[in-house]
């Protein structure tokens, strides 16, 4: 038997990733922030001088990608890069380098290999629709692109980055519209996936609703 995966997709900075990580907690299951893989390759393909034009090159960066989670630590080819796969141009630049068909395929064998039982929630773009498109449970999960600035500003200015609201809004504008019209897996709900507006909701609320729809998912399947 596979192991049962729970998909959480939705728009950058939806909360997607602080919801995810907190259900695979409170179901004792594996996480994978799939994002975190695209910066990656974009963080190599920085330290490697490879172009975001350059398909064939960031294609093998991807191929090869060295990476390791030790204690909840990023590994990117042995060196720790937990922080700096978190700067806003690393996502900006994963963006970009995210609409190449060939870096997408390279990195999905990489992203189903977390798959391992007792199960896995995994957060993304296209968890539900490409990479896991049996997943028991299917969420889209999005909030209004002003509450996510906001948000995401928050963050930054906690972990000590400094950020300009506007820009930042901006940038996330422009992320929105290229993850979303992008030919290859582009950001949109699975058919079959529940959506859940954040705009109005905490992190708690949210996660004791995904798990009700996954309790009643079980229930109906028994
Ligand atoms: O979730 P994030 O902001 O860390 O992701 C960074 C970029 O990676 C995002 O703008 C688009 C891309 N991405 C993707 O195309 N597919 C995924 N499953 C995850 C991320």
């Amino acid at each position: 038997m596979t192991a049962p995966v729970i998909a959480v997709d939705g728009p950058t900075a939806s909360g997607k990733g602080t919801v995810a990580e907190k259900l695979a907690r409170a179901l004792g299951w594996t996480y994978l922030d799939s994002g975190v893989l695209y910066r990656l390759c974009a963080l190599q393909a920085r330290h490697d001088g490879v172009d975001l034009a350059d398909e064939a090159g960031l294609a093998a960066i991807a191929r090869a990608l060295r990476v390791r989670f030790p204690h909840g630590r990023i590994e990117l080819a042995g060196r720790d890069v937990s922080e700096a796969v978190r700067d806003e141009s690393v996502g900006n630049a994963a963006s970009r380098l995210a609409v190449l068909p060939s870096v997408r395929q390279a990195l999905l064998a990489l992203q189903r290999g977390f798959r391992r039982p007792p199960g896995l929630v995994a957060d993304g773009r296209d968890m539900g629709t490409v990479v896991f498109p049996d997943a028991e449970l299917k969420v889209f999960l999005t909030a209004s692109v002003e509450s996510r600035a906001a948000r995401r500003y928050k963050q930054l200015i906690e972990k000590g980055f400094s950020a300009k609201l506007p820009d930042l809004l901006r940038d996330l504008q422009q992320r929105d519209a290229r993850d979303a019209n992008r030919a290859v897996a582009p950001l949109r709900p699975a058919e079959d996936a529940i959506v859940i507006d954040s705009t109005h909701l905490d992190v708690d609320a949210t996660v004791e609703r995904v798990m009700d729809a996954y309790r009643e998912r079980r229930r109906r399947a028994c």
